[in-house]
């Protein structure tokens, strides 16, 4: 009422022609309307920082909202459910076979057999007692990209709860930029050609991306030291390699399924997603904020250019993989418009 009778000539001089008690109250509303006014100000200077802060970077300090990942997932993934194993399991293979549709690398009928004798070898299926814990997961997604370069980001990306690295992306030497928490590797057997001690953290869980038995077979080959198969490969894959079995497991084919069926919408599963893309999925659906760093090719037209932060081949390589990174990059740019991720370096 106060605030409503001040521009008001008859009003006012009603109130005026009272005693100078209600003058006294009326300074009182002045007053409380002065922090109501300020109050509001500050609300408003704060909102537009948040928005700012939002907008120019996304700051690993920001609040974690619980759920956040997935109610924007939802959106775009149909069926999207978080209820599915993150690590497959002995008990799915021992007495009852999993009733997959898909072979391999989208699901796991017709490796049932083999996934009896390598799980019972392992049998650890379990994400971490710290990440299970956690309130509310905030993970990046390293990807290998030459954008990682000078970056100075490692710091940053050592703050996430959760920080998922690719295939034989080193860490060794590239602190700086990339950082040295490493909570899951996702990797094949052509890609660990890495120094699973040197590039790693004693705990860093080893996720094996099944394309083919033969993937499997080669894990179990090397935890089992048995005979080395040599054929079959696109590339030869490490001989020796120093792992502990407590680190190591199988990401569930589900992840990869979702990724060619509803981020790439390929029809009839080709071509096949690479372990960037499947990580991002994957994310969506274990973390509550999901960033990324170091994703995204040089243009296509531009042969030169380092493709990695490590090494120096360029483009020409992916020509052969089966992959299409047109594609996934299309796909990226239309996760990133739609705010479901964000990114720390330039996509
Ligand atoms: C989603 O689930 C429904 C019912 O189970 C099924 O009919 C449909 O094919 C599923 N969609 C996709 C994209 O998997
Ligand atoms: C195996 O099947 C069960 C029951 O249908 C299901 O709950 C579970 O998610 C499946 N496991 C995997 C790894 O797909
Ligand atoms: C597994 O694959 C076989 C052969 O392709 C097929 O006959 C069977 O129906 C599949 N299993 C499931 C559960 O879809
Ligand atoms: C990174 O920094 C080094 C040393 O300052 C410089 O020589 C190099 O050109 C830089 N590389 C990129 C990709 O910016
Ligand atoms: C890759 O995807 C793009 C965009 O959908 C498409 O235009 C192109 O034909 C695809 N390339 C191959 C080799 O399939
Ligand atoms: C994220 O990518 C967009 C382009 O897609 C770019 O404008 C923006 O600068 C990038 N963010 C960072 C922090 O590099």
């Amino acid at each position: 009422m106060a605030a409503l009778c001040f521009n008001n000539e008859i009003c006012h001089r009603g109130y005026y022609s009272q005693t100078t008690k209600m003058k006294g109250k009326q300074g009182w509303k002045a007053i409380a309307f002065f922090f109501v006014v300020m109050f509001c100000f500050g609300m408003c200077w704060f909102l537009h920082m948040e928005y700012y802060m939002q907008r120019s970077y996304p700051s690993v300090h920001k609040i974690c909202i619980p759920g956040d990942a997935a109610s924007k997932a939802e959106i775009l993934i149909s069926n999207y459910s978080r209820d599915h194993p993150v690590f497959l399991q002995l008990s799915d293979y021992f007495w009852v076979k999993n009733q997959s549709i898909y072979r391999l690398p989208y699901g796991t009928n017709g490796s049932e057999e083999l996934l009896m004798k390598f799980l019972a070898l392992t049998n650890r299926y379990h994400v971490p007692e710290e990440i299970k814990r956690l309130p509310c997961r905030r993970c990046v997604v390293v990807g290998n990209g030459h954008h990682l370069k000078n970056s100075s980001l490692g710091e940053t990306i050592n703050k996430y709860d959760v920080v998922i690295r690719l295939n034989n992306a080193p860490v060794h030497k590239y602190e700086k930029d990339v950082g040295s928490k490493t909570t899951m590797r996702l990797f094949y057997p052509e890609s660990a050609d890495f120094d699973p001690q040197l590039d790693n953290n004693p705990d860093t869980l080893l996720v094996l991306v099944p394309f083919k038995q033969l993937d499997i077979q080669w894990m179990k080959i090397i935890l089992n030291n048995e005979k080395r198969v040599r054929k079959g490969f696109w590339k030869m894959p490490p001989i020796i390699w120093e792992v502990e079995p407590e680190n190591i497991r199988i990401l569930n084919p589900y992840y990869m399924a979702v990724t060619a069926t509803q981020i790439l919408k390929s029809k009839k599963m080709t071509p096949k997603p690479t372990t960037g893309m499947l990580a991002i999925t994957f994310a969506l659906h274990f973390c509550d904020t999901v960033h990324i760093a170091g994703f995204g090719y040089p243009a296509l037209t531009n042969k030169k250019q380092p493709i990695h932060y490590y090494e120096k081949v360029t483009l020409k390589s992916m020509a052969v993989s089966g992959h299409n990174i047109t594609l996934e990059a299309q796909a990226i740019k239309s996760l990133l418009q739609q705010r479901i991720i964000s990114n720390l370096t330039y996509f």
